[in-house]
């Protein structure tokens, strides 16, 4: 089966992991420090955190700004479950926004909607790697804090600056089915300084400080065992194993970028007048995606039966991600027209960086002989 995700891990990470087990710790240390540091370089933002997960950044995201019961966060539809699963931890209200139809980015009017008394902050999420219109939606955010989800646009750049820095708080996950891939991890940008030491707190239990025993071993404490809390927290450390990981992948991330928009463009030319698809857009102008997903609108409710065919001759295909207010468990009332439509057409064909001319050509003719024979 050709997979839609792939990694490239290889004898590099596997050398990088061999130095971590050889130092005898294997925890939160020098190569996690290394990884923010290297990280911070590359998205050109200091204020960076290594974390566990992605999904360990919007909890944090909650907590750092207090978000609280009768809060309410504006999501767009189309987003990960970690995001209103955070909200919801929290006490506080996801409220579901719709997306704009070609790029699937959250629609500025839908915040002029949904915003109230009690909204706190809004959710971006860069679909695919394209950036969102972001200095439209600022307009639209006055007094509400901008949250990035990052994880699908680890490089994109919106008017030459990062993606996941572009607001109050940016999280970005290092999972296995992502482009920079340690197979966990995450990291976390506080724009804010106060905001940001409170970070390093909510990050470790709310330990004061972040001390462990050993730094305060260091400071001459006689008790160093003794510990201050700031507040009463969750465990959010990753560690150097995945650190050491992560430090390779970034030094690979540029090539992977390359070929996934080399990609792209074979398939925006392949699909070029096929009926019934409508590709995706390019990036917007002044920003540069990190093509992460590649999505084609499939029309006369083709979808799922173009799907089942793709499967069926070895090639893996889904729809990222399955409307947030479609989901029961959130009981959300809201009927967004918008996320309805592309529930029933947007489907997601293999993008990434392992792919060969010959898994490329093979996607591209089975999706064109499908279309042929309806
Ligand atoms: C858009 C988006 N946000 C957040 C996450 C969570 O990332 P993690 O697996 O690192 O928690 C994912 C994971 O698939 C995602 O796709």
């Amino acid at each position: 089966m050709i997979q839609i995700f792939s990694n490239s891990l290889g004898e590099e990470e596997i050398e990088a992991v061999r130095r971590v087990f050889e130092s005898r710790w294997i925890g939160f240390a020098n190569e996690c420090k290394l990884f923010e540091k290297e990280f911070g370089e590359k998205i050109g933002e200091s204020k960076v955190l290594a974390i566990n997960s992605c999904t360990a950044g919007l909890f944090m995201a909650m907590k750092i700004l207090g978000i609280a019961p009768r809060d309410e966060i504006i999501v767009p539809a189309i987003n990960f479950i970690g995001v209103p699963n955070a909200v919801i931890a929290a006490g506080a209200k996801p409220v579901f926004a719709d997306v704009d139809t070609r790029y699937l980015n959250i629609l500025p009017s839908e915040i002029d909607r949904l915003r109230n008394r009690n909204t706190k902050a809004v959710f971006l999420l860069h679909y695919g790697g394209h950036p969102c219109d972001v200095d439209e939606l600022r307009k639209h955010c006055n007094g509400l804090y901008i949250l990035e989800d990052s994880a699908n646009s680890i490089v994109s750049k919106y008017k030459d600056k990062n993606c996941g820095t572009l607001g109050d708080i940016g999280c970005f996950s290092f999972d296995a089915m992502k482009i920079l891939s340690a197979g966990d991890g995450g990291a976390i940008t506080v724009m804010d300084e106060k905001l940001f030491l409170k970070a390093m707190e909510v990050r470790y239990l709310g330990i004061k400080n972040r001390q462990s025993g050993i730094d305060s071993l260091k400071e001459n404490k006689n008790r160093w065992w003794e510990i201050e809390l700031a507040s009463a927290e969750n465990r959010y450390l990753t560690n150097d194993i995945l650190c050491a990981i992560a430090r390779v992948q970034l030094k690979k991330l540029n090539s992977f970028i390359k070929r996934r928009k080399e990609i792209w463009r074979i398939y925006q030319s392949a699909f070029e007048g096929v009926r019934f698809i409508e590709k995706p857009p390019e990036p917007l102008p002044d920003t540069e995606s990190s093509y992460y997903l590649y999505w084609i609108k499939v029309k006369n409710n083709l979808r799922d039966k173009l799907a089942a065919y793709l499967v069926k001759n070895g090639i893996y295909c889904t729809f990222r991600y399955y409307p947030l207010n479609l989901v029961k468990y959130y009981d959300s009332k809201e009927r967004l027209p918008n996320a309805a439509q592309l529930n029933e057409e947007i489907l997601n064909l293999p993008l990434h960086q392992n792919l060969s001319n010959d898994d490329i050509e093979k996607i591209i003719d089975t999706v064109k002989r499908f279309f042929k024979r309806v």
